[in-house]
């Protein structure tokens, strides 16, 4: 089949681990007979500074004539200026509510070949893999008003959380569908001891969970939910929470699975099902990795895996998905690794090694 992808690396790292995304695809297509034509486009602070803005509106409207859209990331200390008036996550922030991916879905699985890189022991990632579905399109990221203020006592700033039924209803639609699917467990993540767009949401999904009674549902304040990831991580099946919520936890539970570097996630506007098409907005969950870039040593897992969710989700490619997997899972299986989920000492490859690795690991 032909599918128009489009690729959008971004900085920092963005543009090292997209490229190996890209280059797996491809595998892909030779493999399985796909034909994929690659639009590329300019996305955060290269778009800056190429054109003054973090994303042109005919990038905007390429992700309208596409199959898929595969992001890297954007960012980085030369755009961080407080009074910048423009900034490179503005590109993807504009992305997510443009393409109207309400719901990003961060699988967390630890790789039993990895159990030894986590920063945490083994036998607490024992038998770890979960789904974090986060709401993407709302709360503190884009309510109105949010702004800064001169007073006569100093500066005041002002960010809004606003969640209507509607938003909320959506996405844990998403949650309870995807628990249905997998264990049958939802954990509904808010902090409503304290805030009213929590309060309204636990009563959502109390009502909701009427009508997924076969699916087991537990309401888990913010802050529990941050320890009992690092006690025992094991318990959790399905977590689906609020925009900010769900961005910390993420990156938060991503140690379990030892590297930032090895999550994928898809956003998507609708609830996901195996093979039926839906368009979507797939990246590594990790950012530009300043530190790192240019140095060849990034981890393209992340990037490669998202390609693999991207085929499952958005190009209705089931068995070119598991294939990806497979190459990923054969690799690290071999003992290939970089630097982010190398055992100190040891051997590494680095970010080009790594996609070649994978490549050549797939098979139709
Ligand atoms: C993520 C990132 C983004 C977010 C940033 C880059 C705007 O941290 O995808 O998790 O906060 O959503
Ligand atoms: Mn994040």
């Amino acid at each position: 089949m032909d599918f128009k992808i489009a690729v959008l690396p971004g900085d920092g790292i963005g543009p090292e681990v997209t490229t190996e995304g890209v280059k797996v695809l491809e595998a892909v297509g030779r493999a399985f007979g796909h034909n994929f034509t690659l639009e590329h486009g300019d996305v955060g602070g290269i778009s800056i500074d190429k054109h003054g803005v973090a994303l042109l509106p005919e990038v905007r409207d390429l992700t309208q004539a596409v199959d898929g859209v595969l992001f890297g990331a954007v960012g980085g200390p030369k755009w961080d200026d407080p009074d910048a008036t423009v900034r490179p996550e503005d590109a993807i922030l504009q992305l997510r509510s443009h393409m109207g991916v309400f719901a990003n879905i961060r699988p967390v699985k630890v790789n039993s070949w990895l159990a030894d890189s986590s920063s945490l022991k083994p036998e607490v990632l024992e038998g770890v893999d979960m789904v974090v579905v986060r709401e993407l399109t709302g709360g503190l990221y884009y309510a109105e008003p949010k702004a800064r203020h001169e007073t006569p006592q100093g500066w005041t700033a002002v960010d809004t959380m606003r969640y209507s039924e509607a938003e909320i209803e959506r996405i844990l639609r998403v949650g309870f569908e995807l628990a249905r699917s997998r264990q049958g467990r939802l954990a509904s993540v808010d902090k409503a001891n304290v805030l009213e767009c929590s309060r309204l949401w636990r009563q959502v999904a109390t009502q909701l969970g009427e009508e997924y009674s076969d699916v087991e549902l537990s309401h888990v304040l913010v802050d529990s939910c941050a320890m009992q990831l690092i006690q025992r991580p094991a318990q959790f099946d399905v977590i689906v929470s609020e925009n900010t919520f769900g961005d910390i936890l993420t990156d938060e539970a991503s140690m379990l699975a030892a590297s930032m570097g090895v999550l994928p996630s898809a956003s998507l506007s609708e609830v996901p099902v195996t093979g039926k098409r839906t368009l979507g907005l797939y990246e590594p969950i990790h950012g530009t990795a300043p530190d790192i870039a240019g140095q060849g040593i990034a981890n393209p897992i992340g990037s490669i895996l998202s390609v693999a969710m991207m085929a499952r989700y958005s190009l209705g490619l089931t068995k070119e998905a598991a294939s990806v997997e497979r190459a990923v899972d054969q690799v690290l299986a071999n003992g290939s690794r970089t630097a982010d989920i190398a055992v100190a000492g040891t051997k590494t490859v680095s970010t080009t090694e790594m996609g070649d690795l994978i490549t050549a690991a797939i098979s139709g």
